[in-house]
């Protein structure tokens, strides 16, 4: 019987208030005609994708996320930007904050330590909020949406016929102590 092999993603999760603020946000500024507009439930950040692993090498990740040290810090969308090859729609920071740059470089030490090979390009802040999207649509400015963010998930995906399904397998608060 071939091993069980898992698709997960490190993100940020957001509760229901940033939820609904996002969700407000992709409404009052693009609408949801766009493409396919990603789910209010579940819209995410991803901060590192794992991809398919199996059993032992999700029971290291999750083993060593435990050992994450990160303050919790606020991050700030204040920016719409479309990718054309991967037709997707973003929200983004135009300022990384410095922890949440370092959160992403702990959890790639993470991955790397479990023996799944990290990402090599620079990380970029985005929550897509529409895929689809097959024409650069108009960017209208966007008033600044804060996220205060207190914790990181580890989220299982599925791709069925009627989109992605996520499932938080794990989820860490966010502190500095070692
Ligand atoms: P996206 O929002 O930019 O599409 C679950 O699929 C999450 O992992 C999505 O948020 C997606 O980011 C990201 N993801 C999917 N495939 C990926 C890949 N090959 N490399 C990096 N991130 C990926």
């Amino acid at each position: 019987m071939a091993a069980e092999r898992r698709r997960l993603f490190f993100a940020l999760w957001p509760g229901a208030t940033v939820r609904d603020r996002l969700d407000g946000l992709r409404r009052d500024t693009v609408g949801e005609g766009l493409g396919r507009p990603v789910a209010r439930e579940k819209l995410h950040l991803t901060l590192c994708f794992l991809g398919g692993v199996d059993a032992d090498t999700a029971a290291c990740v999750e083993q060593a996320a435990a050992n994450v040290a990160v303050a919790p810090f606020t991050l700030t969308f204040d920016e719409l930007g479309y990718w054309a090859r991967p037709q997707v729609l973003w929200l983004g920071a135009s300022e990384t904050p410095p922890e949440l740059s370092e959160l992403v470089g702990q959890l790639r030490r993470v991955q790397a330590g479990c023996g799944s090979k990290p990402e090599k390009r620079p990380f970029q802040a985005h929550l897509t909020l529409a895929r689809k999207v097959r024409r650069r649509p108009r960017l209208p400015r966007v008033g600044p949406l804060q996220w205060p963010v207190e914790a990181f998930a580890l989220v299982a995906s599925q791709t069925l016929p009627t989109g992605a399904r996520y499932e938080v397998v794990g989820r860490w608060p966010l502190s500095d102590a070692a």
